[in-house]
């Protein structure tokens, strides 16, 4: 970090997405349905209050549908009232550029971009993040060694062949950005008319700058299918019981 500048990181949890994937539409977007009574925003948003370190304030980005579920999925968070939101657009991208420019008001140093549907990252994943912030890097990613074998497959599910795993790493989230980098970065990225970026360090590679990896968290799954959100009710469920 340059000499000087004094860290004062923001948050932006993008939670504007449809969850496709997940089916069910009636049971409503995934960020939102229950896992251990409570929507599964809730449970991110308290991770980041409870973290207390987003000195220039917690940004959601929401589908300007959900405000109502929004409203209720706060209303389970402690000492939510510093928490604002702003309305998403068509892909993260977008979304993650609409947070940018809400946080810019409070002056951030960093931002720390995340997916609501995360729900499971834990403090020492965010210390290892901001030490990485704090120690100079512009970009920051957590990321997991990938442990499966890779195949490649063809449209008729024939294996086409094994992709070498060594030094292949699944990236998570939150990723950290010195701010003014990545509100650039993505600026530039939406005049050229990229809107392709699946993630916030894939911005930040295409705009030539160093991504350094920390250790990811196994738990920190992104609760993308239906099983998923099964899966993390269960074990919510199971640590109600354990405590
Ligand atoms: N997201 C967003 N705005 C979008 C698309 C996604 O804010 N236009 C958010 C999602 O709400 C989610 C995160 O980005 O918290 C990661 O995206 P993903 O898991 O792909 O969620 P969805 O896009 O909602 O799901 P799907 O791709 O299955 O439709
Ligand atoms: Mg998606």
């Amino acid at each position: 970090m340059a000499a000087g500048k004094s860290f004062n990181p923001g948050v932006v949890v993008v939670a504007a997405g449809r969850g496709e994937r997940a089916g069910v539409p009636e049971e409503g977007p995934k960020q939102y349905r229950p896992i251990g009574g409570m929507p599964v925003i809730s449970h991110t948003l308290s991770g980041f209050v409870e973290w207390a370190g987003a000195s220039a304030g917690i940004v959601v980005v929401i589908h300007p549908d959900d405000e109502a579920l929004f409203r209720d999925a706060l209303s389970h968070v402690r000492q939510a009232d510093g928490i604002q939101f702003v309305y998403g657009g068509d892909t993260r991208q977008q979304s993650v550029l609409n947070g940018l420019e809400a946080l810019e008001r409070a002056n951030p140093s960093h931002v720390l971009i995340h997916d609501a549907v995360r729900p499971f990252f834990d403090a020492p994943l965010i210390e290892r993040i901001c030490a990485a912030l704090k120690a100079g890097d512009n970009a920051v990613l957590p990321a997991i060694a990938v442990a499966d074998t890779l195949k490649q497959a063809d449209a008729h599910h024939m294996v086409a062949g094994t992709v070498p795993r060594a030094g292949l790493f699944a990236a998570q989230t939150p990723q950290a950005f010195d701010f003014a980098v990545i509100f650039d970065a993505h600026r530039r990225a939406a005049a050229e008319q990229r809107f392709d970026f699946t993630d916030d360090a894939g911005i930040a590679e295409w705009a030539g700058l160093g991504v350094r990896l920390v250790d990811g968290l196994a738990d920190n799954v992104k609760l993308t299918f239906r099983r998923d959100l099964a899966m993390a009710d269960e074990k919510l469920s199971q640590n109600l019981i354990a405590d």
